[in-house]
């Protein structure tokens, strides 16, 4: 049990969330950018210190093998939805959003501004991968920034210095530019770190249009997305898509300070929307 205990470092997930949101808070100069470790506190470095200690091809290869193929039984958005607001912790109900608050405030903010349906929806699913923890899940596995394994690491990542105990960095072929990877050979062939990203990207991909799929499957992809980093392993399609996760990522950043959602009030809208484009059940 202690062992499992120590894997769980934040005392609850949004904790990392918050600190992505402190890091790129708005107005911040260039130089606050790189100082980024004022603002972690001791949890959230322990956090950090665990996702790039243990993400490794293997391990990336393994949960993708276990959770790809959408085996663990139908379930509707709704009851997944419901499901991920099981996820207990501690936190003050007073200032601290549930699950489904943080997806409705993102995507009320994303309707506000006028875009199609179906991002909008982008925004209500987004983070609903966060239900490997209640799968049994360890932190690292569930969130954090994503990043390609099987080659370099970016320096562009948080903390890269603790990648240094890394297993696959005492593997030469992994540390190289391209490593496993070939030249521009595109992100669809490249395996980044496992978590919520991938999980609800591969839930979701038959329904969704394809820039909803970029903007699920890479919004945690900070150091692409905001730093430009591996752009030698993309492709032009890459690219262009990019722009769609960039677009989408202020939303889940800033959409936090808003007024609270009136969940009772919007849900006939959210429900009708999710039957737009998903059938009662998809597998998960
Ligand atoms: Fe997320
Ligand atoms: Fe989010």
């Amino acid at each position: 049990m202690q062992a499992i205990l120590d894997q769980q470092p934040l005392k609850e997930l949004d904790e990392w969330d918050d600190f992505v949101a402190a890091r790129y808070k708005q107005g911040k100069s260039e130089e606050e950018f790189r100082n980024y470790k004022q603002d972690a506190n001791p949890t959230v470095t322990e956090f950090y210190r665990q996702n790039h200690l243990y993400q490794t091809v293997d391990f990336v290869l393994g949960k993708k093998r276990e959770y790809g193929e959408l085996s663990r039984g139908k379930k509707s958005i709704w009851e997944m939805a419901e499901y991920l607001n099981t996820l207990v912790d501690d936190s003050d109900p007073d200032t601290d959003l549930t699950q489904i608050q943080h997806l409705m405030q993102t995507s009320e903010a994303i309707r506000k501004d006028g875009h199609p349906r179906w991002f909008v929806l982008t925004g209500f699913v987004h983070d609903l991968g966060k239900v490997l923890c209640l799968y049994g899940e360890p932190q690292w596995a569930v969130v954090g920034d994503t990043f390609p394994v099987g080659c370099a690491y970016s320096d562009q990542i948080v903390f890269p210095e603790f990648f240094a105990d890394n297993p696959d960095s005492k593997i030469p072929e992994y540390q190289t530019k391209y490593g496993i990877y070939q030249p521009n050979c595109g992100l669809d062939n490249v395996h980044l770190s496992w978590g919520h990203d991938e999980y609800i990207y591969r839930v979701t991909r038959d329904y969704l249009p394809e820039e909803s799929q970029y903007m699920l499957r890479y919004h945690s992809f900070y150091s692409a997305h905001k730093h430009g980093a591996y752009t030698h392993l993309m492709n032009a399609k890459d690219e262009r898509m990019f722009e769609w996760v960039r677009k989408f990522n202020p939303y889940d950043l800033y959409s936090k300070g808003l007024e609270r959602p009136n969940f009772e009030e919007l849900k006939p809208y959210y429900e009708d929307l999710v039957s737009e484009f998903f059938p009662d059940q998809i597998a998960w």
